[in-house]
Order: C-alpha cells, then structure tokens, then sequence
C-alpha cells in the first residue's frame, strides 16, 4: 500500500479538536471524572497499544493470532464467494489480517482489502506488512469506520466480510455495542459477514496483569491521553502527579482502567478556558474493557440482527472470534 491509495474519508480535523475539546469537558466536569478510550490512539497512543499487543502479560494479540492461524483456513469454504471485499474496522498492525487475506488467496477468492482507521501511524504499520500480490488489492482509509463502509459501498456491490478483531467490541459499554452492531447491521447487505472479536471471561490475575503489563506500556497509553490534552488543547496536567490503576469489575464484566491523582491539584486547559480540581486520591476513568461468556456472545449477536455461523476459539479457550452473518430481519 502506498499513499495514494490511501484515502481520507474523514475529512474536518478542527471538528475533530472541538468534539475532543467538548469531550473532555464534558468527562472533566461530570461528578465522577471520566475520558473517553476512543482519544487513546494518536500516533503515540498506536505505536504504545503495538508495544502493549506484543507484550507477554497481554495475552490477546497472541491468542487470536493463534485462533486465526487455526481457524481462518475454514473461512474460504463457509462463504463460498469467488471475489470478496475484505474491511478491517481498526486496522491494527496487519499481522492478524494477513493470515485471514492468505486463507482467502490459497483458496483461489480474489480479495479486495480495506483497512480503515483513524490513525494514519496505524496505517503505516499495516502498510509494512501488508502488500499487494496477485488477486489481492489493498486501499487504506483513514478516518470514521461508518464512512469507510459507506465508501466502499459506493464504490462495490460484493459480498462484504467486515473484520472487527482484537476484542475492540470489549471497550464498548453494552449500550455502546447493541448500538454499534445494529448500526454496522444497517450498513451492511443482507447475508454480508461480520469476524468479530470476543475476550472470554477468565482468571482475574491474568486479566489483571495484562491491563498492568510490566513494562508499563499500559500505564503510558493511560498517560497518553493527558499528554495529547496538554500537546492539543494547551492543557497543563502533570503527568507524574497521576497513578494508573486496572482493576477488574466481576459486576460489570469489565477491566477498568483508572488514573488516580496523587495530590490535590488543579489542571487549567487553555481551549477550555477553565480549571479543574483534582482532590488527592480521586479516579479518573479512561477505559472499559469488557469481557464476555460464549452465552453472551449469543444472545448480542441475535439481538442486533446477525446469525451465528461460528465460534472459533484458541486451544486455552480464552478467547473467540466469531463468525456472523447479517439476517434479514430487523433485530
Ligand atoms: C484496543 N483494545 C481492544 C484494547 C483492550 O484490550 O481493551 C486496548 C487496551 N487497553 C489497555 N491495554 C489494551
């Protein structure tokens, strides 16, 4: 892939700033303090959440690489389609994609790959290893994944199988996600395809250390996000004054990740105009990251309008992707 086949389907970066801006006030004024996951990933925040994905406390990456490395020779034969329209929704570092792109080549399927992210360092590191061959082209769109789809749409009328991997559904609330995967629904033709990703509920140590990693790659992706408050908004938080806290939530089913202020202080962003007070000890909320039971995964995909054409797990069974297809009635 190279630039110009890159699009930028998103356009108005100083929208994006000011949905930024309002999002952040809107989290730094509430009476519990939260910020959104979704401004984790500038080109820092990409490059952190890679070292994080290769990382030995966080076992996601590698199990659903292992999953696909098993499974994704099957995926051929289940849609029975001669030529394809592959969309990655979150791109990633393309090593996942290339094993599901490589299953559909061996079977004869001539692929057309998407790979839409909001990130353009995302993007470069797909491009490393992702490269176009005989029957596979590749095009990289850069921004929102609703107006990826919607400019694929424009342009194809084959048979889509969209990619939502790495567990990415998990830092939707429940809410968030039926929302989401109803929304992708109507996007998409009748019997397209959705791979989506699903982290299992397990052992909470394990879940526990991979929000922690021993590297701190974890701690420096939480932290990431008030450096791009100060780089972007002219904000002046203190990064030391802030410690990260992962804790798993057996109620909500969740990781949650929390900065916690260490001292009482006041943080003044300039795009905002305004101070906000941190009290010692008090929680910032960044991240959920849900976890789920196969039972779950069930019942989400019919009550947002898909069939379930299969479960595919790792030999630990720790996690799932699993194979739906869009149903032609309203969920
Ligand atoms: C991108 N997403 C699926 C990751 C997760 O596991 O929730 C983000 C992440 N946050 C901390 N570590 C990884």
């Amino acid at each position: 892939m190279n630039v110009s086949q890159l699009a930028q389907v998103t356009s108005d970066y100083e929208q994006e700033v000011a949905q930024f801006a309002a999002d952040v006030l809107t989290g730094l004024s509430s009476e519990s303090k939260y910020l959104s996951a979704k401004y984790f990933y500038d080109d820092t925040g990409s490059e952190l959440f890679r070292a994080i994905s290769q990382h030995q406390d966080y076992y996601l990456t590698r199990t659903e690489y292992e999953i696909l490395d098993r499974h994704s020779r099957q995926l051929p034969a289940l849609l029975g389609e001669d030529e394809i329209d592959i969309i990655e929704l979150g791109a990633g570092d393309g090593h996942k994609s290339e094993l599901i792109l490589n299953s559909f080549l061996a079977a004869g399927v001539k692929v057309n790959f998407y790979a839409i992210d909001i990130s353009d360092k995302a993007m470069d590191m797909l491009a490393e290893t992702i490269k176009e061959k005989t029957n596979l082209t590749v095009r990289g769109l850069v921004g929102d994944y609703f107006d990826g789809l919607r400019f694929v749409k424009e342009r194809s009328s084959k048979r889509q199988l969209v990619l939502f991997l790495g567990s990415n559904i998990g830092n939707f609330d429940h809410v968030e996600s039926k929302a989401f995967l109803r929304r992708l629904w109507s996007s998409l033709n009748a019997d397209d395809y959705l791979l989506i990703g699903f982290d299992l509920k397990k052992d909470i140590n394990e879940l526990v250390s991979a929000y922690s990693d021993s590297s701190n790659y974890t701690r420096d992706l939480n932290l990431n996000l008030l450096a791009r408050i100060n780089r972007e908004l002219g904000g002046d938080f203190d990064l030391s004054a802030f410690q990260h806290y992962a804790v798993y939530n057996p109620v909500l089913g969740a990781m949650e990740s929390y900065l916690l202020a260490l001292r009482e202080q006041k943080v003044y962003i300039e795009a905002l105009q305004q101070a906000f007070h941190f009290d010692a000890f008090e929680p910032l909320h960044l991240e959920y990251s849900f976890k789920f039971l196969p039972t779950e995964i069930d019942s989400l995909c019919k009550q947002t309008g898909y069939k379930l054409i299969d479960n595919f797990s790792d030999s630990g069974e720790r996690f799932i992707d699993s194979l739906w297809q869009v149903s032609l009635r309203k969920p």
